[in-house]
């Protein structure tokens, strides 16, 4: 069917708009009131270890999807970029589970990685092309059914990728015995919310439009998050340097003092992602190191959060209160508006980011 850009300016604003219809859709392939519904061939009883391999915005996925595999499954998991990984040549078995995530399914180095790990482990991919090379040649394929994603830097897939990865971790962690029946539907639950949280996440556009152009006038932008606000942070860092050429960082929130504090000026926004879950005291903490040194914070939070960690913030916006389990699934929505904006304001391409393609089939 053709497809257009349904009234939006760009194909990365229809494609950020559409994600709480996509996430219903994607959920309901893989998720029941029960907990998680996943194909025959995913099973976790007998995997001691995962290895996830990707690049670029499913790479950040994967870093997301360790925090919740550990912390839900008690699995351990190691995240390689693929260039990496295949020619370090780590050692695998048959009790490694190799997961492999790619939006096109065509990336070579994900597809030689792909291939790496054959013969070596069992190997599950999560693709958003049922059709491609890396969901034909694994053993066992979940599609993120997101559509087609035109715009170059990924959006609706990264979150996809997420809600697919989410649905793993449940299952994972049942078929470990590590969460019993009633927590397992209360995850399912929380999980369920999310496409609702992420329409209302969208609300926000009004003031992360107004940040976006103070960003659009800086030299470098530092991201911070905690926990699995941690991969957020690179991907909003990431979304923010591919579409409007700002340099961005991310850095896990407690390392800013090991180095990138020395950064930190009047010139240097600090955008934070910062829900009001465990870790929240130490990333104010945080905060307050950059605002001790001048450096200018952007607080992404909710409600609770920004009331403990509002006092001195040079601009905020306020995310719904939601599941902390899940909460990238949210955070992602402001992490790509800020970039998005932040583009229209310095006024590039942002469909056509310059020197990126949308499928890297070469090394
Ligand atoms: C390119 C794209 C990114 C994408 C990466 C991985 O660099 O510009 O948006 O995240 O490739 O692509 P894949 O299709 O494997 O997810």
């Amino acid at each position: 069917a053709q497809i257009d850009k349904g009234g939006h300016r760009h194909w990365m604003a229809k494609e950020i708009a559409e994600q709480p219809a996509i996430l219903s859709d994607t959920l309901a392939h893989y998720l029941t009131p029960q907990g998680p519904a996943l194909p025959d061939g995913v099973d976790f009883a007998d995997v001691d270890r995962i290895v996830m391999v990707a690049c670029g915005s499913a790479y950040l996925a994967c870093l997301t999807a360790k925090y919740w595999i550990e912390g839900l499954a008690r699995i351990p998991v190691e995240v390689d970029v693929a260039s990496e990984f295949r020619y370090r040549e780590p050692p695998l078995g048959e009790r490694t589970l190799a997961i492999l995530v790619s939006q096109s399914g065509e990336t070579a180095d994900t597809l030689a990685a792909l291939r790496y790990c054959k013969g070596q482990a069992r190997i599950l991919s999560v693709v958003n092309v049922p059709t491609s090379s890396i969901a034909r040649e694994a053993d066992v394929t979940l599609p993120i059914h997101a559509g087609a994603e035109i715009g170059v830097a990924s959006t609706k897939a990264f979150t996809a990728q997420l809600a697919v990865l989410a649905a793993v971790a449940l299952k994972a962690a049942s078929d470990k015995g590590a969460l019993d029946a009633a927590a397992l539907a209360a995850h399912a639950a929380d999980l369920a919310r999310m496409p609702a949280l992420v329409a209302q996440a969208l609300l926000a556009e009004p003031e992360l439009q107004a940040i976006a152009r103070n960003l659009a006038e800086a030299r470098d932008i530092l991201f911070l998050g905690r926990g699995a606000m941690y991969p957020l942070a690179l991907e909003g860092a990431l979304k923010l340097k591919e579409i409007s050429y700002i340099h961005a960082e991310a850095y896990a929130a407690g390392e800013l003092k090991h180095g990138p504090i020395a950064l930190v000026d009047e010139h240097v926004p600090v955008v934070v992602f910062a829900p009001s879950d465990a870790l929240l005291p130490k990333t104010v903490s945080n905060m307050h190191e950059v605002m001790a040194r001048s450096g200018r914070i952007v607080m992404i939070g909710d409600a609770d959060s920004l009331q403990t960690g509002g006092d001195g913030l040079w601009r905020q916006a306020r995310m719904p209160q939601g599941p902390h389990l899940w909460a990238p699934l949210l955070y992602a929505v402001p992490a790509q508006l800020l970039a998005y904006h932040t583009a229209i304001a310095k006024g590039t391409d942002v469909d056509q980011p310059r020197n990126l393609a949308k499928s890297v089939t070469v090394e």
